[in-house]
């Protein structure tokens, strides 16, 4: 069992991140069997995708180190890393650009929402950036990938790339590349914002309001969960009764999530109560549950040292693993390397 997966650093790590997919990190990390191994890595690479500032660039790829060893990411136990330090990513990358296939990118929905009405303003790297994606997983032979709901689309075409790269390249008996499954979590697949119930809590979200990060205080926490956009009914003792409520529906999800229990149970202890009652619950929740995380991640983040030598570790790590795919696939398309 191989699990790799990435987060983009920019902005600061929410909620939605956290439940939707860092806590699967940890889950997985932590009941790892002897022989398998995790690579989690900062999509540094991903995010010159978008007009960037590069001083806040490298800011934010510290802070996400950070944030994700303060979620519990180990890294003695996981292998932890940024991209840009491992160049075989982006080698992979245009390897497989002779296989993906431009109707494949065209039906992503993340460029489409990325790119807006601007498509011809938006950058080359924001439309070929599922091929960067594909490569971050193949390249280590990745057997499962923990991700939010968001990201499914962007594994399949990891694997739709790979199976046509061994179809076309390699031996049936000798494929390059491992077909990878996503991990999605069922209960907290999709975050929503707190603004808006049908759009999702996101990083590039121009209201801080929006979302939850790990880093807020408890007074900024219980404010946002104040001001969280609801309706005025009492919650519903069943879940059907959330149907047409999005932001009903967000709040008890995060709530059963973070308690690690159920959208019914939740509903079970608070139906009938208006939200000037569970509001207030859901805030205490969120920052028991985030207040030891807020405060480790505090701590690292004043080690500068220990950080970047976190980061150049996981990186020699994960070059030396993906040494042996990368030379099998410049092999099978007949690229001489001396
Ligand atoms: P990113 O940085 O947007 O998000 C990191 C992880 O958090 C999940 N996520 C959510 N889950 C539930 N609700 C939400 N509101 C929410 N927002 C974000 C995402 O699904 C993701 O799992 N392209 C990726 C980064 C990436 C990657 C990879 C992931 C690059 N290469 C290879 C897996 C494998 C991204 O931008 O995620």
């Amino acid at each position: 069992m191989r699990v790799v997966s990435g987060i983009q650093p920019t902005g600061s790590l929410h909620l939605g991140n956290y439940l939707g997919a860092i806590r699967n990190w940890v889950r997985m990390q932590d009941g790892m069997e002897e022989g398998s191994q995790c690579l989690f890595f900062l999509a540094d690479l991903h995010a010159i995708s978008m007009p960037h500032d590069p001083a806040e660039l490298r800011r934010a790829t510290l802070e996400m180190a950070a944030a994700l060893v303060a979620c519990g990411i180990d890294p003695d136990r996981s292998i932890l890393f940024n991209q840009a330090q491992v160049p075989a990513h982006a080698e992979l990358q245009w390897l497989l650009n002779g296989t993906a296939r431009m109707g494949w990118l065209n039906r992503m929905t993340q460029f489409k929402d990325k790119s807006g009405k601007n498509r011809e303003g938006a950058s080359v790297a924001l439309f070929t950036y599922p091929v960067l994606q594909a490569a971050d997983v193949l390249l280590y032979q990745a057997t499962h990938v923990p991700v939010g709901e968001d990201q499914k689309q962007h594994l399949e075409l990891a694997r739709d790339i790979a199976q046509k790269f061994n179809n076309d390249f390699c031996a049936e008996d000798a494929p390059v590349f491992t077909l990878p499954d996503p991990i999605i979590p069922p209960d907290a697949a999709r975050i929503m914002s707190l603004r808006d119930g049908t759009a999702k809590m996101s990083k590039s979200d121009p209201s801080d309001m929006s979302r939850v990060n790990l880093a807020d205080d408890a007074d900024t926490v219980a404010k946002k969960v104040k001001k969280a956009k609801t309706d005025p009914e009492p919650l519903p003792s069943e879940a059907a009764g959330l149907e047409g409520r999005p932001e009903a529906l967000n709040l008890v999800t995060i709530y059963a999530a973070l308690s690690d229990s159920t959208v019914e149970a939740v509903l079970g202890q608070y139906g009938g109560q208006g939200f000037g009652a569970f509001k207030p619950a859901l805030a205490d929740l969120m920052v028991e549950s985030l207040s030891p995380v807020t405060g480790r991640f505090t701590e690292l983040l004043r080690d500068r040292e220990s950080l970047d030598a976190i980061l150049a570790r996981g990186a020699a790590r994960a070059r030396d693993i993906a040494g042996p795919t990368l030379d099998a696939t410049y092999s099978a398309l007949g690229l001489l390397r001396g």
